[in-house]
Order: C-alpha cells, then sequence, then structure tokens
C-alpha cells in the first residue's frame, strides 16, 4: 500500500480542479496514515466526514462549469458522480458500524477503503474528468 502521490498527467488543465483534486489526494492520504501510523490526530469518521463534504462541493463546481461550456456528456458525468457520492456514503456506513470494543474501527476496513478511494479518485480523473479538458479549458469564462 502507498501514499498517491500527485502527478502532472492528472492534471485536467483548470487550475481550481487541479487544486481540489489535490485536496482530495491529501484527504484520501490520511486515511493512509490512519491505517499506517495509527495517528490519533486522525480518525476515519472524521477524514470521511470531511472527504464527503469537499466532493459533493467539489463536484458540484465542475458540474456547474460542464454545464457552461457545454459539455455534452454532461448527464453522463453527473450520474457517475451520484454514483461516487453513494459509495463513500456506503463506506462512511460502514465505517461507523465498525467500530469494535475500544471504538475503534479494524485496520482491515479502513486499508480497503483507503484503496477504495485512491482508485476511486485516481480513476475518475483519468477515465472521466479527462474528457472535458478541451471543453472547459475553450471555454472563456471558466
Ligand atoms: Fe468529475
Amino acid at each position: 500500500m502507498v501514499l498517491i502521490k500527485w502527478r502532472e498527467s492528472y492534471s485536467v488543465g483548470v487550475a481550481q480542479f487541479d487544486m481540489e483534486h489535490k485536496v482530495l489526494v491529501d484527504l484520501i492520504n490520511d486515511m493512509y496514515s490512519i491505517v499506517r501510523h495509527h495517528d490519533d490526530n486522525l480518525t476515519p469518521e472524521h477524514e470521511i466526514a470531511e472527504l464527503i463534504k469537499y466532493t459533493q462541493a467539489h463536484f458540484r463546481g465542475e458540474e456547474e462549469t460542464l454545464e457552461k461550456c457545454g459539455y455534452p456528456l454532461l448527464d453522463e458525468h453527473k450520474k457517475i458522480h451520484a454514483k461516487l457520492e453513494q459509495e463513500v456514503l456506503e463506506f462512511k456506513e460502514q465505517i461507523e458500524k465498525c467500530n469494535d470494543t475500544l471504538g475503534r474501527c479494524s485496520e482491515k476496513v479502513i486499508s480497503k477503503l483507503y484503496l477504495f478511494l485512491r482508485d476511486w479518485l485516481i480513476n475518475h480523473i483519468l477515465e472521466e474528468d479527462m474528457k472535458y479538458k478541451d471543453c472547459v479549458n475553450s471555454y472563456e469564462g471558466k
């Protein structure tokens, strides 16, 4: 298991979205710290709540811009966002339910969550967000 390292190849060419994607990477990497280093300053419940909040705001921002630039795959992109949001909410429930007698969620569940989130974000950026690159970059009011 390794931390996500931001690469230039992840850039969608829009400074604001790149910055937000980097924040998402940081939030997901915090999940890694929880599993690996038992970082007591971070709790999975807190991290997942932050991630959900940030993801929802980021997705709405992307959708708004895609609407303005007339992105032809907007409906499909919105559906993918909705599915991703649903999946993270399901993980949140799993985290809430998995607390053991010490009030801690097992490493196994958190590792699974970290790996899921890592693929979830990177695949979404590389496969879906990349498709809007030209549309957003050709739109002057971005
Ligand atoms: Fe997206």
